[in-house]
């Protein structure tokens, strides 16, 4: 079954797949535009708390389940725990849900890449980013084109299977990612007043959590699931291709600290620049942020190095979406695959590839026809509560469901299946086979049985609240 299954081909193309799932649009996109409406060093302070008591906590559960079992989610939760197989089912639906926006958001990159490329070199003065955001938007046919192109890429990289497609990718799409961000830092602490960004950044200030604090837990934790790549079967599935020497808790640490890392680097990249250019409102600006503020740094830097700098930016910005999405893709793939080698039949990973990556297109069309909004079309739930009511937008539709419902409920129930019926000591056990050390085993307990459930709770309720504004809180 092993061989059959096939695995990687050395542990660093696991981890560079799991950190290549984990950083993507969520550190590069959501966190910085996150962190600047949420209070900038208050949503950092509670981020960091979560990533450590919840989100460590439930990856190692979820590498640990992946490999005892050796399974795709759905047979992984069967083989688990006779009566959780509907959580393996939840946790695929997940992925989908999340690529229907996050298939338009790469699509977005792509269409800044072309914008930045056909700008390189002209002496006239570039649309400002926010003329050119809004041109994307309201053109829904080219946003769905760009969105085809961005799904085509995942389907080529996931129908060649584990080891010849998503590791060869991440071994140079990762270390080119890290390069590539390390240079718009650079220009962006740089620019003159900057520095007010990086102090509303790191400079400690409790008042802020202290009024808002379940808003900013909700929202800081509904994007540190997010942003781990959690509750959603994407650990899971890795695991159970993980060899057995290696440490469960190490890569799970490294993963976690790599990410978490990305995410503030990314601050540090966006959030300084907002601020030299529009103070704290352009901070505080939401999910346009990256896309306009950051073209507006760019265009302010002339007309070679601007979109020179703009190329190599959103070069990056799709490197982590693509290894991202291809591991969305990926789990609904693997458990295609599980599920014929279950009923005896040779499994067509090229057909299963296409499959997901069909139905994918479809909810992306909407989103991309959607355009944030712009394009008036119909949303679920739409101006249904109160007038200041969410963004009415199927990208908002999509990201509720999925990273602020579905996941905080999948964390919630597997905190509830680890810690009190199959035990925290079924995840021991793996966690130490061939000689492997479980360090921290107590606090794990702790968190998993307490912790996580009480916290994902009210993050539940927070997300609620935030979204329907509800003024729970
Ligand atoms: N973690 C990815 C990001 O931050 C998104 C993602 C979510 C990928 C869930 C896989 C699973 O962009």
């Amino acid at each position: 079954m092993e061989n059959e299954r096939g695995s990687w081909s050395s542990n660093i193309g696991f981890l560079l797949a799991a950190i290549g799932s984990a950083v993507g649009l969520g550190n590069i996109w959501g966190f910085p535009y996150k962190m600047g409406a949420n209070g900038g060093f208050a949503f950092l302070l509670v981020y960091v708390i979560m990533a450590i008591m919840v989100g460590f906590v439930i990856m190692v559960s979820e590498i640990a389940i992946g490999r005892k079992t050796g399974k795709g989610i759905i047979e992984a939760y069967r083989e688990y725990s006779k009566g959780s197989t509907w959580i393996g089912y939840l946790g695929l639906i997940i992925p989908v849900i999340i690529m229907f926006f996050y298939s338009v958001l790469g699509a977005y990159c792509i269409e800044y890449i072309a914008v930045n490329l056909c700008n390189l070199g002209f002496n006239t003065v570039s649309a400002s980013g926010a003329d050119l955001f809004t041109a994307m938007l309201t053109n829904p046919v080219g946003s769905i084109v760009y969105t085809f192109i961005f799904l085509a890429g995942c389907y080529a990289i996931v129908k060649s299977g584990i080891s010849g497609g998503i590791e060869k990718f991440n071994k140079v799409g990762m270390p080119a990612l890290f390069v590539m961000l390390m240079v718009v830092i650079i220009r962006s602490v740089t620019l003159p007043g900057a520095t007010e960004g990086l102090k509303f950044m790191f400079v400690p200030n409790f008042t802020y959590l202290g009024e808002n604090f379940i808003k900013v837990l909700s929202v800081a934790s509904g994007q540190m699931f997010f942003s781990l790549s959690l509750a959603m079967g994407i650990m899971v599935t890795f695991g159970s291709y993980l060899s057995k020497k290696e440490s469960i808790v190490q890569n799970a640490g490294i993963i976690a600290f790599s990410d978490t890392l990305v995410a503030i680097l990314a601050g540090v990249a966006v959030l300084p620049a907002a601020f030299a250019l529009g103070g704290e409102d352009a901070a505080m600006s939401g999910p346009k942020l990256l896309f306009i503020t950051l073209q507006d740094v760019f265009g302010a830097m002339g007309s070679v190095v601007g979109p020179l700098f703009g190329v190599c930016f959103y070069t990056l910005v799709l490197i982590a979406a693509i290894t991202s999405a291809i591991s969305l893709t990926e789990v609904a793939a693997t458990a295609y695959e599980d599920n014929c080698n279950k009923k005896g039949k040779t499994p067509h990973r090229t057909r299963a590839t296409f499959i997901v990556c069909l139905i994918i297109f479809a909810g992306g069309a909407i989103v991309a026809a959607d355009g944030l909004g712009s394009n008036g079309l119909w949303v679920p739930f739409q101006k249904t509560f109160g007038i200041n009511g969410w963004n009415d937008c199927w990208l908002d539709f999509f990201d509720f469901i999925s990273e602020g419902v579905l996941m905080p409920f999948v964390a919630l129930v597997t905190s509830i299946l680890v810690g009190w019926i199959k035990k925290p000591s079924s995840i021991f056990e793996e966690v130490e086979t061939e000689g492997n050390k479980f360090t921290g085993y107590g606090l794990f307990k702790f968190c998993i049985k307490f912790f996580v459930p009480v916290a994902t709770i009210f993050i539940l309720i927070g997300q609620i609240d935030t979204f329907f504004q509800l003024g729970i809180f």
